[in-house]
């Protein structure tokens, strides 16, 4: 298990999940189009884009891996 933050909140979860699959453990929705589960995620449509601390830009939460220590926000009016 590994710990990350999503729009301030500490939440656990398996190693070798993606961002998308933290954010659904933890209540927080993401929104998605080209995801489908069961499908290998392609990041085609960048619908689901979130803010990752220390990363050059916005990366797509369906294929982004989460990892320990992670600061996430998937909403720009959070402080
Ligand atoms: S849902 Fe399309 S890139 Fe993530």
């Amino acid at each position: 298990m590994i710990k990350l933050t999503i729009d301030g909140q500490v939440i656990e979860t398996a190693a070798g999940s993606t961002l998308l699959e933290a954010a659904q453990q933890a209540g927080v929705t993401i929104p998605t189009l080209c995801h489908l589960a069961d499908l290998t995620p392609e990041g085609a449509c960048r619908v689901c884009v979130v803010e990752v601390e220390g990363a050059r830009g916005l990366v797509t939460a369906c294929t982004y891996p989460a990892s320990e220590g992670l600061v996430v926000r998937t909403n720009v009016n959070l402080p």
